[in-house]
């Protein structure tokens, strides 16, 4: 007798439970696919825009991920206009993709101090830069990189909905929403 490898995408349940193991082996392995997700936003002009970023955190109980970013980047400008984002992974080995609709909330000072102080050096280099993320530049090596605390600032996804499909022997797509409870719903792929 076979067993399914994919055993666990035939129930709405399992499926879910498996999206979240998914999205925390992101948070704990670095070379987990959900590691590295694209992060989605509306342009001040109106327009999408996609990133990559590292994901950091995944609260299954709250339905929150966080992610750390430059308080000076053009997506923190993105977001405190339109404070919504799209997340997006790829797990080719599950063959599982992964969307996520969630609102954003900017945290930043003395609400990120802790998370500042637990960095190690080399991770603060990455929030700091004069001039700051995006700004022209005539040499290309023509920045700083000097760790800010002040720069330093956690974006908070409230996940408002994930988007669910499996490309296995057979095809399944299903939609959890936090309305519902996280109930899920079969969709047609
Ligand atoms: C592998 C990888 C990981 C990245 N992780 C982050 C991250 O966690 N946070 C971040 O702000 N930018 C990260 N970046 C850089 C962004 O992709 C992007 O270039 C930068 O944040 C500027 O984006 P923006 O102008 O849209 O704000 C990463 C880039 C790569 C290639």
């Amino acid at each position: 007798m076979t067993t399914d490898p994919f055993g666990w995408a035939r129930s709405l349940d399992t499926l879910f439970d498996q999206v979240w193991t998914r999205l925390s082996r992101g948070v704990h392995d670095r070379h987990a696919p959900a590691r590295h997700p694209t992060l989605a936003t509306v342009s001040t002009r109106g327009r999408p825009q996609a990133r990559t970023v590292v994901l950091r955190a995944a609260d299954k109980g709250n339905g929150t991920l966080l992610v750390y970013t430059d308080l000076q980047s053009h997506k923190v400008a993105e977001l405190q206009v339109s404070p919504f984002a799209a997340l997006h992974i790829w797990d080719s080995g599950a063959h599982l993709q992964i969307r996520l609709a969630a609102s954003v909330s900017i945290l930043t000072g003395t609400d990120v101090a802790e998370l500042w102080r637990d960095m190690p050096d080399h991770g603060r280099m990455a929030y700091g830069s004069t001039p700051s993320p995006g700004t022209p530049l005539s040499d290309a090596l023509g920045y700083n990189k000097i760790p800010d605390p002040e720069a330093f600032a956690v974006l908070h996804l409230t996940i408002e909905s994930i988007d669910v499909v499996h490309l296995g022997p057979d095809h399944r797509r299903a939609e959890y929403c936090r309305e519902g409870g996280w109930v899920g719903q079969w969709l047609a792929p």
